[in-house]
């Protein structure tokens, strides 16, 4: 049987877009390797939000040169990268076999038997899947409990740094039916724990219906019998109190909420088209957790935007000492093409660059003990998802999305919620006692 490799970059929408394409390469004939070695053929899934992700599309491509030239193996990339440089990628890597940008995955079972070579499907709006990816085309392929169903592609905001808007297309959002069915599909496979992806969900409207995001929630929620719901990523400027009341009236929406800041300046904010000042972020914040008190809040930060002063970024520095995140994902300031940002000079030099993203997961890092001290003695379910890497124990995801080692635990637990009493924080997870007589 001809076999397939993998792998993914990027974010939630590019491990769900790389999910259905295996499963409809199996529906096909095709059987999954985790050996690439092992591989007739291999799909790099890219992500080109910042520069460094995207030279590493080349990297890994070249990687598998050998391969191709000892045993014919097809290389094919798909993704990000394949939509923003299109037949540009075979210009860099004339060893690339197929290109696909996003909505365009499906012809890639056919081009895999096909005999033209390169292949070049990319997509000039984001597409309405549902014709192109059937319901049938989805499974729990790569993780069995935890899961991710896009609702919405692409993005209509136009943060001035960012490329996705321009690799991904419009927002187009799916319907609440196509998404529930998505979902009891995946309960019916045993998946415990579903995340609902968009760039921004707090812009989902049903096209039939026109019922927003917070009304998907609740239906989700109450008609697939998922045990775990969590959602990814609000917007700040759109976040409000009916989508906040959610988390305090849904009782299988976890208790976790991403709501990315970027910048804890309100000159830089502006100059990111954020729409949002510090003052409405922090509003936003104490919504959630008035409804929700033991929320766990995460956000990501861009350090070094074109013009930003040390002065501004220790604002920054202020929001995140302030707010206490459970998590942060910090990044330098990347240049991006077709970006309203890449007209100003990118004036931070990378070593300042580098300073300051030190200086704030430091800061983050010095909080992680205080902020998360609040699990330590307490009893939280954990869904039991894998041994851990280095052995001996299992591992889950905690209600509040911490990866959760377990001293006791069995392997009969794999897959089940047990509840864990939580006995030490570590720097990255947490580490509990399965509470015995379950
Ligand atoms: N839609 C989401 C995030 C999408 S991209 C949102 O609005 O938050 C994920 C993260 O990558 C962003 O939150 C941002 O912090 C970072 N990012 C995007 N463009 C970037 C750039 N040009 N340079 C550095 N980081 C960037
Ligand atoms: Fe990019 Fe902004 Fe859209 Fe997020 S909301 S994907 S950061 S343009
Ligand atoms: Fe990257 Fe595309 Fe996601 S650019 S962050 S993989 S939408």
């Amino acid at each position: 049987m001809k076999k397939f490799f993998i792998q993914t970059f990027g974010c939630q929408m590019n491990v769900y877009d790389s999910e259905r394409v295996a499963v409809m390469l199996k529906k096909a004939g095709w059987e999954y390797t985790e050996d690439p070695e092992e591989a007739d053929l291999i799909i790099i899934n890219t992500c080109s939000v910042r520069e460094k992700p995207l030279l590493k599309v080349f990297s890994c491509t070249g990687r598998f040169l050998p391969l191709r030239k000892r045993k014919g193996v097809r290389i094919f990339v798909m993704g990000c990268v394949a939509q923003q440089l299109k037949e540009q990628v075979i210009e860099k890597a004339p060893y690339v076999d197929g290109v696909f940008g996003p909505g365009s995955e499906d012809q890639i079972p056919q081009a895999a038997e096909g005999d033209i070579f390169p292949y070049i499907a990319t997509a000039s709006e984001s597409l309405l899947r549902e014709e192109i990816f059937p319901e049938s085309s989805r499974g729990a392929f790569f993780e069995p409990y935890s899961s991710c169903v896009t609702i919405m592609h692409g993005c209509n905001n136009f943060c001035s740094y960012c490329i996705v808007p321009f690799v991904r297309g419009r927002e187009v959002s799916r319907t609440t039916a196509a998404v529930i069915d998505e979902v009891k599909v995946l309960v019916g496979n045993g998946v415990k724990d579903v995340t609902l992806l968009g760039q921004n969900v707090n812009s989902y409207r049903d096209p039939e219906t026109g019922s927003d995001f917070a009304a998907l929630l609740e239906q989700v929620a109450s008609k697939t019998g998922i045990e775990r719901l969590r959602f990814i990523t609000s917007h700040p400027k759109d976040f409000g109190e009916r989508l906040a009341m959610a988390f305090r009236d849904i009782p299988n929406l976890m208790p976790y909420l991403h709501l990315p800041a970027q910048s804890g300046n309100n000159r830089i904010l502006g100059e990111m088209n954020r729409r949002y000042t510090v003052e409405n972020y922090l509003e936003k914040m104490e919504l959630a957790r008035k409804y929700c008190p033991d929320i766990a809040l995460s956000s990501d930060f861009i350090v070094g935007f074109p013009g930003e002063t040390r002065a501004e970024f220790e604002d920054t520095m202020k929001l995140v000492d302030r707010v206490c995140y459970d998590s942060i994902f910090a990044f330098n300031y990347s240049v991006r093409p077709f970006t309203k940002a890449s007209k100003m000079t990118d004036d931070v030099p990378e070593e300042e660059k580098f300073d300051r993203l030190n200086c704030l997961l430091d800061l983050q890092r010095s909080k992680i003990k205080e902020v998360r001290g609040r699990y330590l003695g307490r009893t939280i379910g954990v869904l039991v998802e894998s041994e851990s890497p280095r052995g001996g124990t299992l591992m889950g995801r905690s209600e509040h999305n911490l990866v959760t080692h377990i001293v006791n635990s069995e392997p009969g637990d794999i897959g089940k919620t047990v509840k864990v009493k939580i006995t030490e924080i570590l720097e990255n997870t947490l580490r509990g006692e399965k509470i015995k007589d379950q």
